[in-house]
């Protein structure tokens, strides 16, 4: 018997005409991964974000195959029922077509990812219909475009000039041309978001894209507070980082004061 529980990309693009919000969490690591699936998230998407959030980086550029190989896997083995979305890092899909297909395909058969997400519009749709002509579903990203770093000049809002939002409209519809099955909005105005939500069919997933997306998509260890990064976007459902700093301090005032471990902690 299949787990009817399990969220396939069918079931994504499913809940845009039901109306049901789509949650989208990033998951690096296979605890986490099984923690964030318990909870019933939709998709866990190993982003690239490791690159800052996981290894220091101050940039996605970074960010290699293998790391995004070793992440997805542990994430894979975490999770029942979500649906698993790998990053493709910087330059695993730019150099060519048949590198993207290869590098999609890598993330597929060794790290075992059910969809795989890359950055860009009108330039990038070469790339989605021939991964997806290769049957590995695509997730879109466009709006602020992480790997465009030194492109955009910075981590800005996207979209806000008449001439921004016209090409953002446009590659957008060129992802779900491309045969992309969702498109992730990143930091472009509300009105603008809900204006390309009515404008496709597939599931739009904002981050820092206002209320009028079909889902919302967060960093975890942003929501979490673990992190110091707090844009006006990303709200601290937790401030895990206060609650593991008062956990190691008492832990280290327990060794140094001899009371832990105590008897009923040690082996007789
Ligand atoms: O890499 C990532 O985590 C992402 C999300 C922020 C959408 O691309």
């Amino acid at each position: 018997m299949g787990n009817s529980l399990k969220i396939t990309v069918p079931k994504i693009r499913g809940m845009k005409p039901e109306g049901e919000a789509i949650t989208v969490l990033t998951a690096y690591d296979y605890q986490t991964a099984r923690i964030l699936d318990d909870c019933g998230v939709e998709v866990l998407l190993v982003g690239d974000s490791l690159g800052n959030v996981v290894y220091g980086f101050d940039s996605t550029l970074p960010v290699t195959m293998e790391m995004m190989i070793a992440h997805t896997g542990a994430v894979v083995r975490g999770r029942k029922n979500a649906l698993v979305v790998s990053d493709m890092p910087f330059m695993s899909y730019q150099t060519s077509v048949s590198d993207a297909i290869a590098n999609a395909g890598r993330l597929v058969k060794e790290a075992g990812a059910e969809a795989v997400k890359l950055e860009g519009g009108l330039k990038s749709a070469d790339r989605i219909r021939a991964i997806v002509d290769a049957d590995i579903p695509v997730m879109g990203h466009i709006g602020l475009r992480p790997q465009a770093v030194n492109m955009m000049g910075g981590y800005k809002v996207q979209g806000k000039l008449e001439s921004e939002r016209l090409s953002l409209i446009e590659d957008a519809r060129a992802v779900e041309h491309a045969g992309a099955f969702a498109l992730v909005l990143e930091a472009v105005p509300a009105s603008v978001a809900g204006e390309i939500r009515d404008l496709l069919s597939i599931p739009v997933i904002g981050i820092g894209a206002g209320p009028h997306c079909d889902g919302q998509v967060l960093v975890v260890n942003d929501m979490l507070g673990l992190s110091e990064f707090k844009p006006k976007f990303v709200r601290h459902f937790a401030e895990l980082s206060g609650s593991i700093k008062e956990a190691v301090s008492e832990y280290i005032g327990e060794v140094k004061s001899g009371k832990f471990p105590a008897d009923s902690e040690s082996f007789t």
